[in-house]
């Protein structure tokens, strides 16, 4: 995983991992960080922007999309200060170092935005699988639970945004 985000100087903690471990988890946490971030603001533009005749139910399902997103923000920037680092959680840095392409701002109708955000979902879905195999090759069971729990909770959006487009 190639990371975007600047090396930091780590505070010292009587956690049991190195420096060096930490400072390589720090680095794939604030690019979660920025892209999670990112797919929040795209949810939200998706729940504000879409139309149609099931304006109300998409309406409804990207906002509490959007609301997980937003508990995974404060998990992921809270695991980075756990470990020592400074969560980059600005929307500059997000949007400096997202791993997301722009969301379609054409998009109208529902077939519109579910497409947009399965896209989104589906590149922040595969950066949060491999971010599991990453930081348990790490030895840090804890980080990749974190982000099991988080890559459960992806792909059963992916399946409820794809579930949309059969047919
Ligand atoms: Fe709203």
């Amino acid at each position: 995983m190639v990371s975007t985000v600047s090396k930091q100087k780590l505070y010292n903690t009587r956690l049991d991992l190195s420096e060096d471990i930490r400072a390589k988890e720090i680095d794939i946490l604030n690019q979660t960080l920025a892209a999670t971030l990112d797919l929040k603001t795209q949810t939200k533009q998706a729940h504000w922007n879409v139309k149609g005749m099931d304006f109300y139910q998409l309406h409804e399902l990207f906002d509490e999309m959007a609301g997980e997103l937003e508990e995974y923000v404060d998990m992921v920037a809270e695991r980075v200060t756990a470990l020592g680092g400074v969560a980059m959680g600005t929307a500059r840095l997000a949007a400096a170092n997202s791993i997301l392409s722009e969301y379609n701002f054409e998009a109208v109708t529902g077939a519109d935005h579910v497409t947009a955000l399965a896209n989104s979902f589906g590149t922040y879905a595969k950066h949060v699988r491999e971010a599991i195999d990453a930081t348990e090759e790490l030895g840090d069971a804890d980080t990749a639970d974190l982000y099991t729990e988080i890559s459960r909770t992806i792909d059963k959006r992916l399946w409820f945004l794809e579930a949309h487009l059969v047919g």
